[in-house]
């Protein structure tokens, strides 16, 4: 009874609020920061006279109009365009730049399973699952050649995040710059990502309990919650107990990029330092005066210079 009330029920509760709370402090403070100046990053040809061409590339690389920008944090986001350029540079005897873009490859692996997994997911989540859903895991798993059934994303995504973390462990210069928090995501997102496969291929769970603990949990009926929560197996409550540390770690985490990147003036700006002068909106309101004003201030002074032709002499 109370192992159900505090795995199923109240840890996942309260990392939810966290969650919620955490991420809403995170993109307010973002969106209140004062921006001074333009700093976009580029690597493109600017905008600039007519005869130097720019071509599409450039365009998105150097964006100058609002659409531009918006085409380049649209591949961004989509295709991690900027990793894809990744490159590294070994010193003697070879003294050049080699390809790096194994880590892009690692990186969108993961990025794309996880939001497989999550749309397969969504069988616990929605009644009635919605189409794409269930057509998506349809279309993803391997039916036939293994028994059970395999759901290529979920077994990706544990591929992807060993050699994420991999990466890490054994290459000397990610070693040196890797914190105990870059450790720790990887290892929590592999906990989970294990847990599920278990439950998925080893140790079986009700599924059905599973969405309407989900849905109960959701619409509050707390008693219910409860008392299903008794009847799942353990391994769930491992799994949602991760989650639930994932969950209320993350606005506090490197993984708030997933909003950052939104945020981020080194992307979200164009580059057009030549055509408009960008004003930090959070500097304060200068009171000026017009020309008139300053004329009737300094009549005398102004007159005087006007009647001896704008000549100033030094004064003795
Ligand atoms: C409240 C949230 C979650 C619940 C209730 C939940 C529940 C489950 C269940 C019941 C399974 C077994 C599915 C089956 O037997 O067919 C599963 C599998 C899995 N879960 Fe979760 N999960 C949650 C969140 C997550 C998150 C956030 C991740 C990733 C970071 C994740 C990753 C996986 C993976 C990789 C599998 C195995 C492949 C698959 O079935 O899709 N889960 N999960």
């Amino acid at each position: 009874m109370i192992g159900g009330a505090v795995f199923g029920v109240v840890i996942p509760y309260v990392a939810i609020a966290v969650f919620i709370v955490g991420v809403i402090y995170k993109i307010i403070g973002w969106a209140n920061s004062a921006v001074p100046l333009k700093i976009p990053t580029t690597c493109g040809q600017q905008y600039t006279l007519p005869f130097l061409r720019r071509n599409i590339y450039d365009r998105f690389d150097c964006p100058q109009t609002m659409w531009e920008t918006v085409g380049r944090m649209f591949f961004e986001i989509f295709f991690f365009r900027s990793l894809f350029r990744n490159t590294r540079f070994y010193y003697a005897p070879q003294m050049k730049y080699k390809d790096a873009r194994w880590l892009w490859l690692f990186g969108i692996a993961f990025h794309y399973s996880l939001l497989l997994v999550l749309i397969d997911h969504l069988r616990f989540f929605m009644n009635p699952v919605p189409w794409f859903s269930s057509k998506l895991t349809d279309g993803l798993s391997l039916t036939g050649v293994f028994v059970p059934t395999l759901y290529l994303p979920g077994l990706l995504i544990v591929v992807a995040l060993a050699l994420l973390w991999a990466r890490r462990l054994f290459f000397g210069k990610e070693r040196t710059i890797s914190l105990p928090s870059d450790h720790f995501v990887l290892i929590l997102l592999l906990a989970i990502t294990i847990s599920g496969n278990l439950m998925r291929y080893f140790y079986k769970v009700d599924l059905e309990g599973v969405k309407e603990l989900i849905l109960c949990l959701s619409t509050f009926n707390v008693a219910r919650a409860v008392s299903i929560a008794d009847t799942i197996g353990p391994v769930l409550y491992i799994h949602l107990t991760l989650v639930s540390i994932l969950l209320a770690y993350f606005p506090f985490s490197k993984l708030m990029h997933s909003a950052g990147v939104f945020f981020s003036p080194t992307r979200n700006m164009p580059n057009d330092n030549r055509v408009h002068i960008h004003i930090n909106p959070w500097n304060p309101e200068v009171k000026g005066i017009t020309y008139e004003q300053y004329y009737e201030m300094y009549k005398d002074q102004l007159d005087e210079i006007a009647e001896n032709g704008y000549k100033v002499k030094p004064e003795v």
